[in-house]
């Protein structure tokens, strides 16, 4: 893979990232690694975890993980509180804690819409609360995955939109709280990301080839796509970035509306 940063971009630096054993962040976790970062890492299930974390040590950096439910702030605080006791302090949070699956809101139950509120939009104001104290010690960046859902009317995603327009509402509100404690709050809103298990759960082959041929680039995204957009957001590149949220799509949303035939 070729380096586009600087190798020791965020060396003496931790990071935390949820849902840090899979898919997108766990891309994330190990394009941070590469780039001089310890990680942790943290998911429901240990099997998660395990196989990752010894990819992240075998670049060379200390990695850690974490079992907690990012809706259980007990959990939530102990985790954190671990990783600083364990890794020395925190810098980086990345919210990748997701759930999701396709169904229209009229089959949707109450609770099958607050489970995705739970994991998504409480669980990320779960951790970054319980990060804060430590990002304070010397200022941080916390990166917030969203989506581009919420933009148009995304059919069988009642849940998932509702959470991640309160992500991103979450993520200019911290901007403004805790810009004074020297924390940049930003997020990501990835497209489809190839190989990830949002795809897989969210798509089948023919919106899959869909997409392809809506994207003004003519693509899929790749987890490097996603990866390379953090390690801009979390180092000082972007020392002047804080409230926004970053579409890491090709241009796909802005296109999905608007077809109007094959022009
Ligand atoms: N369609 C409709 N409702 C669904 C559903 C589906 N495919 N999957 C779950 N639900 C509903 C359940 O029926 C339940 O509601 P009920 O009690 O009224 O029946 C509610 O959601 C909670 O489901 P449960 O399986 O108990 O939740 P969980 O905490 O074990 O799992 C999920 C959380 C549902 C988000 C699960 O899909 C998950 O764990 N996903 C993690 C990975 C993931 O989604 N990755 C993709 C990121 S894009």
């Amino acid at each position: 893979m070729t380096a586009l940063f600087q190798p020791d971009l965020l060396k003496g630096r931790v990071a935390l990232i949820t849902g840090g054993g899979t898919g997108i962040c766990r891309g994330i976790a190990l394009a941070f690694a590469r780039h001089g970062c310890d990680v942790a890492i943290t998911s429901r299930k240990l099997e998660h975890l395990e196989p990752t974390v010894a990819e992240l040590r075998a670049l060379g950096v200390r990695a850690i993980a974490k079992v907690a439910d990012v809706r259980d702030p007990a959990a939530v605080n102990d985790a954190v509180t671990g990783v600083v006791s364990e890794l020395g302090r925190l810098d980086i949070l990345i919210n990748g804690a997701a759930g999701n699956f396709i169904c229209l809101a009229e089959n949707l139950s109450p609770n099958g819409f607050g489970t995705v509120v739970d994991i998504d939009l409480k669980g990320t104001f779960n951790v970054s609360r319980a990060a804060l104290a430590h990002l304070k010690a010397q200022g941080g960046s916390v990166i917030n995955i969203s989506a581009t859902l919420p933009y148009l009317g995304t059919m069988g995603q009642a849940h998932a939109s509702a959470a991640k327009a309160g992500v991103d509402s979450l993520t200019r509100t911290l901007a403004v709280e805790w810009g004074p404690h020297g924390i940049r709050v930003n997020g990501i809103a990835p497209g489809p990301i190839d190989g990830t298990e949002g795809v897989r759960r969210l798509t089948n082959e023919q919106s899959r080839e869909g997409a392809i041929r809506q994207c003004p680039l003519g693509r899929m995204g790749t987890v490097e796509d996603i990866a390379n957009a953090s390690l801009y957001l979390a180092s000082e590149a972007a020392s002047y970035v804080n409230g926004v949220t970053l579409v890491v799509d090709g241009g796909l949303w802005l296109r999905s509306a608007r077809m109007l035939g094959e022009a």
